[in-house]
């Protein structure tokens, strides 16, 4: 018998924005998005929650938004559980080798699964919980770049793993921003990898490549191999910071500098462009009546170091995290920050990689305004929640969390099952 309805969503908790998308998976690779929720953030900084009441009433508004929307298609369903996002800030990724002897018989699930186990060993308890367990790639014997090693036959198996943990005090916020919404947490997925889900495109993630999410508080990246995630991080500057260096420089508020900004913003001089002029409203005059002219070149000169600063600190991570070269030449760029004219001209000269901008993609029912950058990580996690819910680990209680909170994941391994049955 076929089940009618297979609602997931997704509950993106950002510096700037906060956003519920609800989707129906309709079959493998095909996600339509039924509900959209979105509304300025509150009780957040550079991805961290630091106002518990605050966000907690911004969750409820975008969640709130996208069950309205999504009231006809769900028939009187009530969203009951959320995948949620956990900035890369929080998560710590781990790269580890298992071997497994198999001495002559067929590789079983049994043999994957316990050298998936291995994982736990990278959690310090009490302070990280395991968040993905990904499966990077196998080896039986000497024969590398194996896909599916199970019935394959040889003497020993070699796993490489993923494992991302997350700091459980970030954990826990999260999961009480949910839970006095009265949902239940389907699970958590790291930023930097929703975001790399969503964008890339063809076989770019199977040849390499490298997202970069810049969204407003923080810059995610994420890097993948072989069509998985290998290396994800993130560093504590976005849009915002611009913003505040462009109201500090030109002595102006926050949401004209923001204005000012997204206007005639660029993150480098294209020499044509230096000599235009723009109004700028001082601070505090309550009627901006005499003009402040400044020259455009000054506005490009305060954004550009901030960029140039925020590619240095990605470029760092990079080099420091040993994957820059399997990762190949190819950056995505996504998140709301991305749309800075001139990104990719300095990108690419100081991470000396291909650079294209990013939006979600493999996803339907998203409008102009909804399927831009700043929503690849709400997009993804919708992506991860239909098509990777098999890399949520289960602790040996069979519980996926230790977390104090009603753990009741059923509906990604249910979306899992009804694929299988369905398809
Ligand atoms: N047209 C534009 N040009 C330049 N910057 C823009 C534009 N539109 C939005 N931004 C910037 O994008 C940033 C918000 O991006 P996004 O919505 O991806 O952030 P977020 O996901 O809430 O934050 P984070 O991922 O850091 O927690 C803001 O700093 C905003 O100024
Ligand atoms: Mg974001």
């Amino acid at each position: 018998m076929r089940v009618e309805k297979n609602v997931i969503a997704a509950l993106d908790i950002g510096s700037s924005k906060i956003c519920c998308f609800i989707a129906e998976v309709k079959g493998p690779g095909s996600i339509e998005v039924i509900g959209i929720g979105h509304q300025a953030s509150k009780g957040v900084r550079s991805g961290n929650i630091v106002d518990l009441r605050a966000a907690e009433t911004a969750v409820a508004h975008a969640v709130e938004s996208a069950e309205m929307m999504a009231k006809d298609r769900m028939q009187g369903q009530q969203l009951k559980s959320v995948l949620v996002n956990v900035p890369g800030m929080q998560t710590i990724p781990h790269q580890l080798s298992v071997d497994v002897k198999i001495a002559g018989h067929e590789v079983s699930e049994r043999d994957i699964n316990s050298a998936l186990a291995h994982s736990r060993s990278v959690v310090v308890p009490g302070k990280e919980e395991l968040i993905h367990v990904i499966p990077a790639g196998y080896t039986i014997d000497q024969t590398r770049g194996i896909q599916e090693p199970c019935g394959m036959i040889g003497q020993n198996l070699g796993v490489r793993i993923t494992a991302i943990t997350g700091l459980s005090s970030a954990l826990r916020h999260l999961a009480a921003v949910v839970g006095q919404n009265n949902l239940e947490l389907d699970g958590f997925c790291s930023t930097p990898y929703a975001s790399g889900l969503a964008s890339p495109v063809g076989d770019e993630l199977q040849l390499g490549c490298t997202v970069i999410d810049m969204g407003g508080g923080t810059t995610s990246i994420a890097v993948f191999f072989e069509g998985r995630l290998v290396y994800s991080a993130a560093v504590p500057v976005g849009g915002q910071h611009v913003t505040n260096d462009i109201a500090r420089g030109l002595t102006t508020s926050i949401t004209d500098a923001e204005r000012i900004k997204t206007l005639y913003g660029s993150a480098h001089t294209t020499g044509m462009d230096d000599s235009a002029i723009i109004d700028v409203p001082p601070i505090g005059e309550e009627e901006h009546s005499l003009p402040n002219y400044v020259p455009r070149s000054l506005l490009t000169g305060i954004i550009q170091p901030r960029i140039e600063e925020t590619f240095e600190l990605v470029r760092a991570k990079l080099v420091d995290s040993g994957v820059n070269q399997i990762a190949g030449r190819r950056v995505i760029l996504t998140g709301g920050a991305s749309q800075l004219p001139g990104l990719c001209d300095i990108g690419q000269l100081i991470l000396d990689k291909q650079i294209r901008l990013g939006r979600p993609q493999r996803i339907k029912g998203l409008a102009e305004a909804t399927g831009g950058p700043a929503f690849s990580t709400a997009a993804g996690l919708l992506i991860y929640a239909a098509e990777h819910a098999d890399e949520i680990p289960l602790t040996s209680s069979g519980h996926t969390f230790s977390l104090p909170v009603p753990f009741n994941s059923p509906v990604l391994q249910k979306v899992t099952h009804w694929l299988k049955e369905n398809w």
